[in-house]
């Protein structure tokens, strides 16, 4: 398939940063070490709504083991710019304690969203924790969040695709695609 040099989603254009190809392959890779981490543990996948629904739907494929999935809705972003205010929008229905958690997010940027739900976790006496994300912004970070496992460390520019959005699109854009500047 064709890939274009640049894509317009709403007032802005965005250009080519990580192909859909080497997503794929990293996924592959991550997916094999938790399998090798979590074999017979039967852990559960929280994945973060709505942008890590994509990621984590191609992780559980690449966890060749038992495993749970839940999902939790946190809301702290419009447009391009975090609001700086994290809410649960939706809940787990599920008992943590004793449970080993494997937190799968898209993106951590100043980490404020997965710093808040760690927090809301830890209470709830699970045997262990881990993050995941497919992307990570490291100049970007103001709250100190251990992430286990990085798909790809990105500069401070804002994507979109493979779950990512602007305002609402992107989300079904193939590979990750960075705002032009
Ligand atoms: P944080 O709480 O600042 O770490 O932001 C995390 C959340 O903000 C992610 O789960 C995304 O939903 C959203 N976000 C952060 N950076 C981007 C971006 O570059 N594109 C789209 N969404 C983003
Ligand atoms: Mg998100």
């Amino acid at each position: 398939m064709q890939i274009p040099d640049s894509i317009q989603i709403h007032d802005l254009r965005f250009v080519p940063l990580i192909s859909e190809d080497e997503i794929q392959d990293r996924v592959r890779v991550l997916g094999q070490e938790l399998t090798d981490r979590y074999r017979g543990k039967n852990p559960l996948f929280i994945s973060i709504l709505s942008g890590a629904f994509v990621f984590a739907s191609d992780l559980i494929r690449a966890f060749d083991s038992h495993c749970e999935v839940g999902f939790v809705k946190l809301a702290s972003y419009t447009g391009t710019r975090s609001s700086g205010d994290v809410q649960t929008v939706m809940g787990l229905d599920k008992d943590l304690r004793g449970r080993h958690l494997v937190v799968v997010e898209d993106i951590v940027d100043t980490g404020r969203t997965l710093h808040f739900f760690l927090e809301h976790l830890r209470a709830q006496q699970p045997a262990s924790i881990c993050t995941i994300t497919v992307l990570r912004k490291p100049e970007a970070a103001q709250f100190p969040v251990p992430v286990d496992y990085v798909g790809f460390d990105i500069e401070d520019k804002f994507v979109v695709g493979y779950g990512l959005d602007y305002d609402g699109l992107g989300r079904n854009v193939a590979g990750i695609w960075q705002l032009l500047k």
